[in-house]
């Protein structure tokens, strides 16, 4: 199964949210993991399917202690929660402290997260840079993906941070992933979106122009829990799907066409009602009371508890037309 991971060099160019806008609009099922080494925030971002905000249990949190002894094939799944909207998320971890103790287990989990049946898998990575625990999962993947801004900052430190990850993969040999970027940026400044990513790129021709990600403040507010009516009638769902179609034709040979039919129903044919992603947002502050069982110094719980038992069922996802 496919492994595509978002990343950043520095500041918040999007990584989050594009990671979610790709989560979302796969032609498969995914599990979309909260890798951010600086904590994760995809558990902030939308409750569950009965409106209650998210925990770190299950998650990350209580997969971790398991990985420390292997993984059983699909495992992954009992520890994933199922967001409003339908999209299986894999909670991350609150602190940098808590993903420097997660760091050697990143290949256990990267080789568990490829096997997994029915899921392509998509990371958000945060910030990425060559010491970050979590390259020992981006780097098992298909892809990985810079996020930037068509900003001289958020250029030359992706340019910088993009030559050092070509370089480290390039002594993976075939296995490497192959990198890739996208830009985040309104619609009316193609030019400069393509002028960022063709100077991050440099001279390094085998890093993928994956085009951009409409900067649209209004449809993002989906990926906080808010009402967008007709998402897929917005820039930003537009411009996801044309990202989508060239992500699948970098990574083709890996998806496979399922050998079941799908079980999701059609697509409905009436008007998406207003209300994609409905949100409580006193369900969200309820996530940062909930009580945290015991836990090691590093932050890990040594039995962080079985997840919610989740059904394999790859989740109904919600589909937005386009
Ligand atoms: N396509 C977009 N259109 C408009 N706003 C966006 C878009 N993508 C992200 N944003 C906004 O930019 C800010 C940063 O987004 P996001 O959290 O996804 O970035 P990030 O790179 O994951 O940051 P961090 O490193 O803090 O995790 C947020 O306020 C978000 O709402
Ligand atoms: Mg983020």
């Amino acid at each position: 199964m496919a492994l595509i991971s978002f990343f950043s060099a520095k500041g918040a160019p999007g990584v989050t949210s594009t990671a979610m806008l790709v989560a979302a609009l796969w032609p498969r099922p995914t599990l979309l993991v909260d890798a951010d080494g600086a904590g994760g925030d995809l558990q902030m971002r939308l409750p569950n399917e009965s409106g209650t905000a998210l925990t770190q249990h299950p998650g990350l949190l209580t997969l971790l202690p398991l990985a420390r002894h292997g993984l059983a094939p699909g495992v992954v799944l009992d520890h994933s929660q199922v967001v409003t909207g339908g999209q299986r998320i894999l909670v991350g971890l609150e602190s940098p402290e808590q993903s420097d103790a997660a760091g050697s287990l990143w290949p256990t989990l990267a080789r568990s997260f490829r096997e997994l049946p029915g899921y392509d898998v998509i990371v958000d990575a945060g910030a990425l840079s060559l010491r970050a625990g979590q390259l020992g999962l981006v780097q098992r993947g298909d892809l990985a993906v810079g996020v930037v801004r068509p900003n001289p900052a958020s250029v030359m430190h992706m340019r910088q941070r993009v030559a050092a990850l070509h370089d480290t993969f390039r002594v993976l040999g075939p296995d490497a992933p192959r990198l890739g970027l996208v830009c985040v940026e309104d619609v009316q400044h193609q030019g400069e979106a393509s002028s960022a990513v063709a100077t991050v790129r440099g001279d390094l021709p085998d890093v993928l122009d994956l085009g951009q990600v409409a900067l649209d403040a209004r449809a993002e507010r989906l990926f906080h829990g808010d009402p967008v009516a007709r998402p897929e009638r917005t820039m930003l769902v537009r411009s996801g799907g044309s990202l989508v179609q060239r992500l699948v034709a970098a990574v083709g040979p890996v998806i496979q066409p399922d050998p079941e039919p799908e079980r999701q129903p059609e697509p409905d044919r009436r008007p998406e009602p207003a209300t994609s992603f409905t949100t409580r947002r006193d369900a969200r502050s309820a996530a940062r009371s909930g009580g945290a069982p015991e836990r090691h110094e590093d932050g890990i719980p040594e039995d962080g508890g079985p997840g919610r038992s989740a059904d394999s069922t790859p989740p109904r996802k919600r589909r937005w037309r386009r």
